[in-house]
């Protein structure tokens, strides 16, 4: 599917590839989450501004693992930085390539992953489920340490499983959940690997991305 559909979205505009998956039954919603990006979520630029404040991009080379629609990658060039992404899902590849941010196309899961170069700074947030990973028993030792080769500062947040709602959201890394989270095998590879941990205001929320995790070479 991803080869024929690639080739259908390869002239669209950001606008045409929105109608696109708008006149889609299902929006490619299984296999992509730009649709529900664009239509649900706010922007975020706001938010980055904040997670990029102690960090000075001008000139710096900044690699988003799975950036959505984008809003961290516009944020970092508009603080200097040059920007690339990697992203598996091709409807998100080719949006945030129309905004001029470099794609490179892999599944980050697919290990041993490729030498991609060096970058000043790399963000994860929200492209690693740590209960999902947990669950799989995913080897977090080989993506961190491809991370470490791969950049000399790393952010990364996490977020948790989908589960009953709390406060109205259905992420619940709360009680029970946190406490397996701080536990579990995953959270343990960070801090064993030197990653230090933080709670930020205005960018950690205690259900669905609990802690903020840096690393710095
Ligand atoms: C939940 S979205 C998070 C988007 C954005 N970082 C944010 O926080 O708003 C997850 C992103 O990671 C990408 N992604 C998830 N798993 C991936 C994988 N195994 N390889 C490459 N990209 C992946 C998705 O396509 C999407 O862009």
């Amino acid at each position: 599917m991803a080869g024929n559909l690639e080739d259908k979205i390869k002239d669209m505009t950001n606008t045409e590839l929105l109608d696109y998956l708008h006149s889609v039954p299902g929006h490619h919603s299984d296999y992509s989450s730009l649709y529900t990006y664009l239509v649900k979520h706010a922007p975020m630029n706001d938010y980055y501004k904040l997670l990029f404040k102690d960090f000075d991009l001008k000139h710096k080379s900044f690699l988003d693992l799975g950036p959505g629609v984008g809003w961290s990658l516009d944020v970092a060039r508009e603080l200097g930085a040059r920007t690339t992404f990697v992203d598996r899902d091709i409807f998100i590849t080719k949006y945030c390539e129309n905004k001029g941010h470099k794609g490179i196309h892999l599944d980050f899961f697919q290990l041993p992953i490729k030498n991609i170069g060096r970058y000043d700074l790399i963000l994860s947030r929200g492209s690693f489920n740590v209960d999902m990973m947990n669950r799989t028993n995913f080897p977090i030792h080989q993506l961190i340490g491809w991370m470490i080769l791969t950049a000399r500062n790393i952010i990364v947040i996490p977020t948790w499983d989908k589960g009953e709602l709390v406060e109205g959201e259905d992420y619940t890394c709360v009680g029970e959940h946190f406490e397996n989270y701080l536990n579990s095998e995953v959270h343990w590879a960070f801090v064993n690997s030197g990653f230090s941990l933080r709670i930020i205001e205005g960018i950690n929320d205690h259900l669905r991305f609990p802690i903020t995790y840096e690393y710095t070479t």
